[in-house]
């Protein structure tokens, strides 16, 4: 139930003022003493001459602001106080969650209009590594929120397959590839013969003209080049394919840089027509002073394209194909110039959906006392990442079994370990603003009592746990509609009631700033709700039947929201552990 609006528009008609001006002045008030919904008074004084502590006392007592949810209105100097009756505001939360279930949350706001979201987007033949790992989870998430919010949802990962790189590898492949090697493991055997080469071309500048030769035969569409090309390009998505199933990734395309490499000529013409192409030490630029952006180059010296050239194509596609309302790139912060200068040059040549373009950055990943096997010093991979936490998630499970005295199979340790320990990664990438810096520590992701997923995971599986018990003893949560909801009025019910309404703002505001944190922090606030909660009072041991099933509800409501939040998060649950 939207109180805030209803009370809106009733200060709408009582004061005069705009519904959507007074909508955006109401503050939920720090202190729950204070209410919940404050209206400042300030705006009115002007109008209604007077002084805003005169008007909270005239408007306390206005028959019109006695709505029927509310149990009080009370004036505290220049505010407003309204104060939601517990029992109806309970009721209204726990019957809305337990019928939504996991639509609890949905929203119209996209209205059915496409938005893009471009992530992951690894380069190909490279290992795929936690910096990777950043992107794809907070992008997929984003896919989530904003699918969640009514938008069609395109997800594109942006695939780096294209570049003199590949005129190395074919070189690398045909006088030092090893096809057994390749088959088994492609990545690093791709990346020992890229290596290779690197350390021969020292030595040997032929090599240097082999691999331009071959990729100009790349280019120029040469079967037996383009053959191994395709051959290493499918050879790494089989590699990321796997990462992406392992996390429940999926992406609706995977145009790479070869596909929009060929629509260059597209945006070296229209840049030309609107004579936009000014040259620059022997290269085709578009010059952005008036953007305050250095010059974007469009045409090296050799005629060649780069990479921006390939990204201006890539809209002009994206546009036509999907006519988004949104372009989402979920990309490093070092290239944040880099976009700011592509959509630059789409503004200067009279795009206005440059506008809807958005480059949504974050930052670096690291380690606190952790150490990997990884062949190469300097980079962790996310496989590595991950079977370290499952393993690690699974000790701890194997340790709690034993000291409850629970059987579980192998079967259920190994599908708990992968989920919690995958969730335990998963969160430490999302549960804080996405431009800091994260840093890795086994102790604080695995912590079942701190922010982490295998606390939220765990206070999820505790409800189901109580859930079960009280259906052995025949007793099952009251219905949506159920009177007895209104019983959950106690300070602790109140609270957590609170937190999980307050759940689906949460939501809108992780779309408008491209921050799926705003969504972890509210469930975990919920979690920390439940389990005050929980501590306090007694579900199963509640002094009246009536009471027992208000309560088993409202753990079912928690434990919905819990799964609804973490699924938008790309974190799945476990009903027992
Ligand atoms: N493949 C690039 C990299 O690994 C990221 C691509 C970002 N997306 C884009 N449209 N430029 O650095």
């Amino acid at each position: 139930m939207d109180y805030r609006s209803v009370i809106a528009s009733k200060l709408s008609e009582v004061t005069g003022l705009e519904v959507e001006a007074i909508n955006k002045l109401i503050e939920i008030p720090p202190q729950v003493e204070m209410g919940d919904y404050a209206f400042p008074c300030f705006a009115l004084a002007k109008t209604m001459r007077k002084a805003p502590q005169m008007i909270s006392q005239d408007l306390v007592n206005n028959e019109a602001l006695k709505l029927p949810f509310l149990s009080e209105v009370k004036n505290a100097g220049p505010y407003l106080n309204f104060y939601i009756d517990r029992g109806v505001y309970a009721s209204d939360t726990v019957s809305e969650i337990n019928t939504k279930k996991e639509s609890y949350g949905c929203a119209d706001l996209g209205n059915g209009k496409t938005a893009i979201v471009e992530f992951s987007s690894p380069n190909i033949a490279k290992p795929f590594h936690v910096g990777h790992a950043f992107t794809t989870i907070l992008g997929n998430s984003l896919s989530k929120i904003y699918e969640k919010l009514g938008y069609k949802v395109v997800k594109m990962n942006h695939l780096g397959d294209y570049g003199t790189q590949f005129g190395k590898l074919i070189t690398a492949y045909r006088l030092w590839g090893d096809e057994k090697a390749l088959n088994e493991d492609p990545i690093t055997e791709l990346l020992r013969i890229y290596v290779k080469f690197h350390e021969e071309e020292k030595n040997d500048p032929s090599l240097t003209d082999s691999a331009r030769e071959n990729f100009k035969r790349l280019e120029d569409g040469c079967e037996e080049e383009v053959a191994l090309w395709q051959k290493f390009r499918d050879m790494s998505l089989v590699v990321f394919n796997k990462l992406y199933e392992r996390m429940g990734v999926t992406f609706d395309n995977y145009n790479g840089e070869s596909y929009y490499a060929k629509m260059a000529d597209e945006v070296v013409n229209m840049l030309k027509e609107k004579n936009l192409l000014v040259e620059s030490e022997g290269a085709q630029v578009v010059d952005l002073e008036e953007y305050g952006v250095p010059p974007c180059i469009i045409l090296k010296s050799d005629g060649t394209t780069i990479y921006g050239t390939r990204d201006l194509a890539a809209i002009l596609y994206r546009h036509r194909t999907y006519n988004f309302d949104k372009n989402i790139y979920v990309v490093g912060i070092p290239q944040a110039l880099h976009f700011k200068q592509v959509f630059s040059v789409l503004k200067k040549a009279g795009y206005d959906f440059a506008d809807n373009c958005e480059h949504v950055g974050f930052g670096l990943v690291k380690f606190k006392n952790m150490k990997f096997s990884t062949r190469d010093g300097n980079i962790v991979l996310l496989e590595e990442l991950l079977d370290e936490s499952v393993a690690k998630t699974r000790e701890v499970i194997v340790e709690n079994a034993k000291t409850r005295g629970v059987e579980m199979s192998e079967e259920e340790i190994s599908e708990i370990a992968e989920k919690v320990g995958l969730g335990a990664v998963i969160y430490t990438y999302v549960k804080s603003g996405r431009e800091r810096d994260i840093v890795f520590s086994w102790e604080e992701m695995l912590d079942f009592e701190g922010d982490t997923a295998p606390y939220l995971i765990y206070t999820y599986a505790r409800t189901k746990s109580i859930l079960r018990k009280a259906a052995e003893q025949g007793i099952k949560p009251c219905d949506p509609s159920s009177d007895k909801l209104k019983l959950l009025t106690s300070d602790e019910e109140y609270q957590l009631v609170r937190s999980l309404s307050d759940f689906p703002e949460a939501i809108v505001k992780a779309m408008n700033s491209n921050e799926p944190f705003m969504i972890s922090r509210q469930i975990s606030l919920c979690a920390r709700n439940f389990n005050r909660f929980y501590n306090n009072s007694s579900i199963l041991g509640a002094d009246t039947e009536e009471l027992k099933e208000a309560r088993l509800a409202l753990c079912e409501a928690l434990a919905n929201t819990i799964k609804n939040g973490l699924d938008l998060l790309g974190i799945g649950v476990v009903e027992r552990m």
